[in-house]
This record gives structure tokens, C-alpha cells and sequence, in this order.
């Protein structure tokens, strides 16, 4: 190595030390003053699993803001149900029937949101399963299906609706991981690896998005890791202490996610306080300690019949 070499390794080195540090201020800032929240007026909003729970409630609000909801469910009676909701309250909302593992139904579904609504602007993969039962009790059949609900069918959506937001350098993903995608929990290993999975995609689809040529700061992602929500997809959760760790309402963390969506925030647990309690006391002990937490905590979930 040449002297002219070893000189422009360390200015490269003093140069990335000062851009880390202003990126770390930048993230304070922006924890402690979020952007305003972005008006998604006419904008096609695309909601999968819109048909129950924290889709539905989504849909509602987004449809509130006056933005155009395309609700997506495998479910045709929930789907319409919240549609009728929308348009009860004089909202925009537009059906299909779709199950979005299956990735020529996806790609279809694109063609026709594109030709009957138009472009994307903001995609909500929300559908997702949740089997919870110690592994060995979990069929091979029932497995697969929630990987192809909660991981597969997460990319299907991306493929199909990223390129028309590229081209457009404008537009917004969202995905539902979970607290089971920020650390392991009982009776929920092939549930916790979905959610770790969804976590992953999301985590590398914004490394992809930020080395493209094109500059696409355009397109954001957001990441919603919930605790407990009362939607009856968690059968039977167990909570110590009821007060320090709320089960929301699908209604509550829906406000929560949607506000989050408009403020562009990269990450986001419900409540959000989780995400500091995940951060400074579990990741940064070893495995064993964070476990001796989790035994006085005794917060998880019990096995379903
Ligand atoms: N409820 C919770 O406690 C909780 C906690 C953490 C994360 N999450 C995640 O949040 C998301 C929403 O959860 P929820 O509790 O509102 O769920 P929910 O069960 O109330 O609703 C899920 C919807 O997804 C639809 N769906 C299922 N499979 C589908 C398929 N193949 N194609 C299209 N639609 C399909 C269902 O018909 C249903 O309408 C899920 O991804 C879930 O894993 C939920």
C-alpha cells in the first residue's frame, strides 16, 4: 500500500466517522421531533387482510383521510363488510377477493388495481396467521401455510407493486412484523420465524432501495412490530401486568400504525415503549439474563386448542 493510499483510507475513515455521527443526531431529532404527519388525500391506499382486525380498522382511518382504500382479503364477506363501512361514512373503497400467497393471483390483482384505481401509492401487507402451539405439535400442512401468509405473499405484494412506485420514484410499503420478530416466545417458534422473516425483507428491501443508482428516497418503508391486539388472532395471550403491557384494541393500533405511516417513522412497536424495553434491556444482555426478565414478566402466549 502506497503512502497516497494509506492518507485516502483515512480521511475516507475521519469522513464516514463525521457522517455516522450526524445520521445518529439526525435519528435523535427525528425521535423526538417526528415529521409532520403526510397527507395521503386521493392517494390509493392498499390494504391486504383488510377484511378483519387491524386491517380493517386501517382501512377505516385511512379512508378518513381521504384516501382511496383498496381492500384486499381472502375473506369476501369481511372484505365487503369493511368496504361498507367506508362508503357508509362516505369514504372511497374498492374491493377484491384475493389470497395472496398465491403470486399469479397477486400479479393479477395488480393489473386490475392499476387499470379500475390506479397507481399504489401506499401498500399495507397486514395479512398474517398466527398457529400457536409448542413446535412439535405444529403440522408440516399449517406451516407452510402461515410461511406462505406471513413471509412469501409479503415479497409477491413487493414484486408486484414496487416496480410502478420505482418508476414513479413515490410510494410506500408497510409490513406487520411483531414483538415475536424482535425475540422468541413459546408456543410461536414457526410464528417467530416468520415475523424475524418479515423483519429481514423489510430491513434488506431499504439497503437495496438506498444503493439503487436511480436515488429512490422517494419510496419508504415502514416496519410495525405489535405486542398484543385484540382482534382474536392471539387466542390466548398471558400478561403479568396488565398495565405496563397493554393489549391494544384493533382501533387503538390502528390510529397508532396509520400515524406512523403519515410521520414516515422506519420502525415502530405498539406501544411504542416496547420498543425501548426491547432495545436497552434484551438485546443488550446475554441470552440467559434477558430470559430471567422474561420469567418475572411472564408475558407470552398459551397454546390454542
Ligand atoms: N393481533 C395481534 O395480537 C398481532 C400481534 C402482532 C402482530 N400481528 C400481525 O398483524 C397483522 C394483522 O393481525 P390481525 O390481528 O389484525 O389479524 P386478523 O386475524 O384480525 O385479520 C387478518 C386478516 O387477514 C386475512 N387473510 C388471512 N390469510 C389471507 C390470505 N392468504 N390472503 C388474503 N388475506 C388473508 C384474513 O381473512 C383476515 O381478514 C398480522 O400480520 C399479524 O401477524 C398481530
Amino acid at each position: 500500500m502506497d503512502i497516497a493510499e494509506v492518507v485516502n483510507i483515512v480521511f475516507e475513515f475521519l469522513w464516514t466517522i463525521l457522517k455516522v455521527n450526524y445520521e445518529i443526531l439526525r435519528g435523535v431529532c427525528k425521535t423526538i421531533l417526528p415529521n409532520e404527519p403526510k397527507d395521503v388525500k386521493d392517494d390509493v391506499v392498499l390494504i391486504t387482510g383488510a377484511g378483519h382486525g387491524m386491517g380493517r380498522e386501517m382501512a377505516l382511518r385511512f379512508a378518513r383521510l381521504g384516501a382511496i382504500v383498496v381492500c384486499v382479503d381472502i375473506n369476501a364477506a369481511g372484505n365487503e363488510e369493511t368496504a361498507r363501512m367506508i362508503r357508509q361514512e362516505k369514504g372511497k373503497a374498492h374491493t377484491y377477493q384475493c389470497d395472496v400467497t398465491d403470486r399469479a393471483a397477486v400479479m393479477q390483482l395488480k393489473e386490475k388495481v392499476s387499470r379500475e384505481v390506479g397507481d399504489v401509492a401506499i401498500l399495507v401487507n397486514n395479512a398474517g396467521i398466527m398457529p400457536a402451539r409448542p413446535v412439535l405439535e405444529q403440522n408440516e400442512k399449517e406451516i407452510r401455510l402461515m410461511n406462505d401468509v406471513n413471509v412469501n405473499a409479503n415479497i409477491w405484494m413487493i414484486q408486484a407493486f414496487l416496480p410502478n412506485m420505482m418508476a414513479r420514484n413515490y410510494g410506500h410499503i408497510v409490513a406487520m412484523s411483531s414483538m415475536a420478530g424482535l425475540m422468541g416466545i413459546r408456543n410461536l417458534v414457526p410464528y417467530c420465524g416468520s415475523k424475524y422473516a418479515v423483519r429481514g425483507i423489510m430491513e434488506s428491501l431499504a439497503v437495496e432501495l438506498r444503493d439503487d443508482p436511480r436515488g429512490l428516497t422517494g419510496i419508504k418503508l415502514t416496519t410495525i412490530f405489535p405486542y398484543i391486539v385484540d382482534t382474536g388472532l392471539c387466542k390466548h395471550p398471558r400478561i403479568r401486568f396488565q398495565k405496563l403491557m397493554k393489549v391494544l384494541d384493533a382501533g387503538e393500533a390502528a390510529d397508532m400504525i396509520v400515524d406512523a405511516v403519515r410521520r414516515e417513522i422506519v420502525e415502530m412497536t405498539l406501544p411504542p415503549e416496547l420498543h425501548y424495553m426491547n432495545r436497552f434491556i434484551f438485546r443488550l444482555l446475554p441470552f440467559q439474563a434477558a430470559c430471567t426478565w422474561n420469567d418475572f414478566f411472564n408475558t407470552g402466549v398459551d397454546a390454542q386448542d
